[in-house]
């Protein structure tokens, strides 16, 4: 199985497996004499964890991240960082009924039909298990980018859950960690969380998610015209994320129906002496290069595939048969997917950071 890196000067590898002994990242790239301890990576380790709370799956893993290299009395000295993560409680036995199987909505059939052998147990490679290792190099990302640019902020959080929006009139950054689903408008948290018990216990159902991502603080002028576009990049670490089906940039896919003039973001100069604008539909990017507004991420991922209802499927000797999904799973997928959306911007922000000092060795326009 090829292709399990991502980036291109701040490049990671992820690999391990759902029940198999360990999983993590190979991080390459990140710059020597950034301070990085376990315990920096372990906190957003710990947003993602599952078990956290009723609203996500019940496996219960602590996800301690071990720092196996790279890493000299307290400081990165710029050789790979191995990041490994053990697993501790599989419970392989929930999947022999679909050794044989496909899983409708899963990842089985593909597999199968690519390679011809999987790993089945809890979906194998194809498990979300495999962005705890993402979460462990975007750590180490974050703390890369408060060497080269303090200023930057990432923040995700949840603003959909099934056809339940937030009102952005009641848009809390202090909300989005005191509920269980990263949530800025404290109203809707509760109202998500009565909806999703209904859901789980007696609809035996899941439900999809619109997730935001937001860097605040990002430089202008990071990221590069045609192949190299930051939006390109974003867009592909987005997608990369397991259960995601869209994903947008700023307006995104409602910009299709707005007018050129409501569209165009007004440029003016700012009290700072810096070019400001009047609003941010372009979300924070023109020509694939960072404005220095809020660079704004929104992505989707469907509803969760394992579920208690039945589902019909075959065999892999073509019989049809019904797939009831047994074992511990997330009623919404969305909710974890915040501090991995949050990785995955930090990975993109470092490594563009990175590529804008070959690309540019700090030239900058200058403007007023
Ligand atoms: C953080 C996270 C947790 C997930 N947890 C589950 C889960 O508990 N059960 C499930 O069926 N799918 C879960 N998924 C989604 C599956 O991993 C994914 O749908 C499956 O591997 C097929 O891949 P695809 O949806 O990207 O095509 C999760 C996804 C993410 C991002």
């Amino acid at each position: 199985m090829s292709i399990n890196s991502f980036g291109h000067l701040y490049r990671f590898t992820t690999w391990g497996e759902s029940h198999g002994p360990a999983l993590g990242a190979t991080v390459d790239g990140c710059p020597p004499g950034v301070p990085l301890q376990e315990a920096m990576i372990q906190q957003w380790m710990d947003k993602r964890r599952p078990g956290l709370n009723k609203n996500t799956t019940q496996r219960n893993e602590p996800d301690a991240v071990k720092i196996l290299s790279g890493v000299f009395e307290g400081k990165t000295t710029g050789t790979p960082i191995q990041l490994m993560i053990e697993n501790t409680d599989q419970r392989s036995k929930d999947y022999g009924d679909i050794a044989n199987t496909f899983r409708p909505g899963h990842a089985d059939i593909t597999y199968h039909q690519k390679y011809g052998i999987r790993d089945y147990r809890g979906g194998g490679r194809s498990s979300a298990r495999e962005t705890a290792a993402r979460v462990a190099a975007g750590g180490v990302a974050r703390e890369a980018i408060k060497a080269i640019a303090p200023n930057v902020q990432i923040k995700g959080y949840m603003t959909q859950m099934g056809a339940k929006q937030i009102d952005r009139s009641r848009m809390d950054w202090d909300q989005i960690d005191q509920n269980d689903f990263f949530c800025p408008d404290a109203e809707a948290a509760k109202e998500w969380n009565d909806y999703l018990a209904w859901l789980r216990k007696d609809d035996h159902n899941s439900v999809g998610a619109i997730i935001e991502v937001v860097a605040r603080g990002v430089p202008a002028g990071i990221g590069a015209p045609v192949y190299g576009k930051l939006d390109t990049d974003l867009a592909a670490a987005m997608m990369s994320i397991n259960a995601v089906k869209g994903v947008e940039i700023g307006e995104g896919m409602a910009a299709a129906a707005l007018t050129g003039r409501e569209n165009a973001d007004e440029i003016f100069m700012g009290n700072d002496g810096q070019p400001a604008y009047s609003s941010n539909h372009a979300g924070g990017i023109l020509g694939g290069i960072s404005t220095g507004q809020d660079i704004v991420v929104r992505f989707a991922v469907k509803p969760t595939s394992s579920i208690l209802s039945p589902r019909k499927s075959i065999r892999m000797d073509g019989t049809p048969t019904e797939v009831t999904t047994k074992g511990r799973h997330d009623p919404c997928v969305g909710i974890r997917a915040v501090p991995v959306g949050e990785a995955m911007m930090a990975c993109v922000i470092l490594d563009h950071l990175l590529l804008d000092r070959g690309q540019t060795g700090g030239v900058r326009g200058k403007i007023g």
